[in-house]
């Protein structure tokens, strides 16, 4: 079995003083337990170089970076959009594409999702794609066939994220179903209010999960890799 996926969604916080700060504490936290879990740190964009930099000279093993969007686009007339063009040389590995923030404030379609994943892929980024339990369906049938087995699916239900209510992992398990039965045998993660305190269970039924809130802190991040590991 793989190692679990650990994917920290910055959203939009941290500057680069504070990304570096961030990016100090966890190498003083985590020197004795990296390989036991896959970190995914995704930073804003302006960032990226600090982190890539950042892991390059200290040798992280197991800390890859992604990026929180994309541009369904390739590299062109796109103002303000960034296509995988961009990302050259960065070391970007995944892709999150339609989280629910995205959808919500940027009216992100199921279609704009599928072109994003489909830009991620011919680039070899890992798509993880978000959906919340009423558009698994809709999302999968935007996605050519072919490429879903490429996914990897991220659930978030819209109540849990950021809220502390993580949903249970009973309901999680049952969603999980839903995914299959839309996307096929795909590798599923859970997102919403993850932490140190419950990551673990979570871990019993899925392979990975999505962390926001409790990733802003390095300290704390690293409490929620110990639990994981
Ligand atoms: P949270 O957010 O960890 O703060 O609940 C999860 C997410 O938005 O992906």
């Amino acid at each position: 079995m793989s190692q679990p996926l650990i994917v920290a969604n910055w959203k939009s916080h941290k500057n680069q003083a504070e990304v570096l700060e961030w990016l100090q504490a966890y190498l003083l936290e985590l020197g004795a337990m990296s390989g036991k879990v896959r970190v995914v740190i995704a930073p804003s964009y302006p960032v990226i170089p600090v982190v890539t930099q950042f892991l390059m000279d200290n040798k992280f093993p197991s800390t890859v970076i992604g990026v929180q969007d994309l541009s369904p686009f390739p590299a062109g007339a796109y103002t303000g959009a960034v296509s995988v063009q961009n990302l050259k040389g960065l070391n970007v590995r995944y892709a999150i594409v339609g989280h629910s923030e995205r959808r919500r404030y940027f009216h992100e379609t199921h279609q704009d999702v599928a072109n994003k994943v489909e830009q991620a892929l011919a680039s070899q980024i890992q798509p993880i794609v978000c959906v919340d339990r009423d558009y698994i369906q809709a999302q999968a049938s935007a996605i050519s066939k072919d490429l879903l087995a490429n996914c990897i699916v991220a659930y978030e239900p819209l109540e849990a994220i950021g809220s502390g209510q993580a949903e249970s992992v009973e309901e999680v398990k049952a969603v999980c179903d839903e995914i299959q039965d839309a996307f096929g045998q795909v590798r599923i993660i859970y997102g919403g209010s993850v932490s140190a305190a419950n990551v673990a269970k979570y871990l019993k039924v899925l392979t990975g999960v999505l962390v926001a809130t409790h990733s802003l802190d390095a300290k704390k991040f690293a409490q929620l890799l110990v639990a994981a590991s």
